[in-house]
């Protein structure tokens, strides 16, 4: 399938959880339109990595160690970018854990971990960037939510409730930066195949004693396109959110999920 390009050359991206899965694929997919990258990552090998791909393929990257949940870190990550590539233009506030999955095996420090990566990750990752964007009266802020944020279920909890707290988070910083003309917005994606989601797929499929394909299988079925979110998706999605024809789209929740928002 063709995709719309858009020509992001001159644009700086920053992005959290940059060295694997979805935040991979919105490095690879910012810096191939053009736009330089600082790939972070809680796993400097792993983004370090993704940069060197995308140096590999002509781009122009840095990969960098952060925990999003390290406010200094982030500082001087962001700072690092700034002197390197000039300015920042898109963040992308990816980094996310899944934590337990079983209502019963949630302890206190699941909810600080879950909670500290997912909520105030996402919020600190916003503010180091914020006043720079404030400052430029420009930059487009993505962050990654998920269909968990707005649907109950009986796992996962945890997760659920910080996705649902990013999406608050999203609108909230949304009205302190429209004024300066930055947009905020949450991209919430459906089941997608990372390795996040793999392991998970793994470990459920093991409990039930079935394989994972056919845990998969199943779990595709009840999605109402049945099928699961690509990466290409979200990637797609975020090249138009942060592009020319987007600049009034704040304060939105958008999933491309197949239809997972509204299945059972
Ligand atoms: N895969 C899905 O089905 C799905 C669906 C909805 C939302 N999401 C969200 O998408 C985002 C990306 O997840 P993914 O599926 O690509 O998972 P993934 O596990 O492939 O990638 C997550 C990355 O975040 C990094 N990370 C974890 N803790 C960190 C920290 N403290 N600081 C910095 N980096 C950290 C990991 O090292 C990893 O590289 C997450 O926020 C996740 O909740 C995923």
């Amino acid at each position: 399938m063709s995709r719309i390009s858009v020509d992001l050359t001159g644009k700086v991206a920053f992005v959290t959880g940059g060295g694997s899965g979805i935040g991979r694929g919105f490095a690879m997919q910012m810096a191939a339109c053009g736009a330089a990258v600082a790939v972070t990552d809680l796993d400097g090998t792993a983004a370090a990595g993704v940069a060197d791909e995308i140096a590999a393929a002509g781009g122009n990257a840095v990969g960098l160690p952060v925990d999003v949940a390290d406010a200094a870190a982030l500082d001087m990550a962001v700072a690092a970018t700034i002197e390197r590539f000039g300015h920042i233009d898109f963040l992308f506030a990816n980094a996310g854990v899944l934590g337990p999955a079983e209502f019963d095996a949630i302890s206190a420090a699941d909810w600080d971990l879950v909670l500290g990566v997912n909520v105030k990750g996402v919020a600190l990752t916003c503010q180091a960037v914020a006043s720079h964007m404030m400052a430029r009266r420009q930059g487009r802020i993505l962050t990654t939510a998920s269909y968990n944020g707005v649907r109950a279920g009986a796992h996962v909890i945890p997760y659920r409730v910080s996705k649902a707290a990013v999406l608050m988070y999203t609108r909230c910083l949304a009205m302190v930066m429209a004024p300066y003309g930055v947009t905020v917005n949450a991209i919430c994606p459906g089941v997608t195949l990372t390795p996040m989601q793999l392991s998970y797929a793994e470990a459920t499929a093991a409990e039930q004693g079935i394989t994972r394909d056919a845990y998969l299988a199943d779990r595709a079925a009840r999605i109402p396109m049945q099928q699961f979110t690509d990466i290409e998706d979200l990637t797609g999605l975020a090249q138009f959110l942060v592009s020319d024809s987007a600049r009034l789209i704040t304060g939105q929740a958008i999933a491309p999920d197949g239809g997972v928002m509204t299945s059972s």
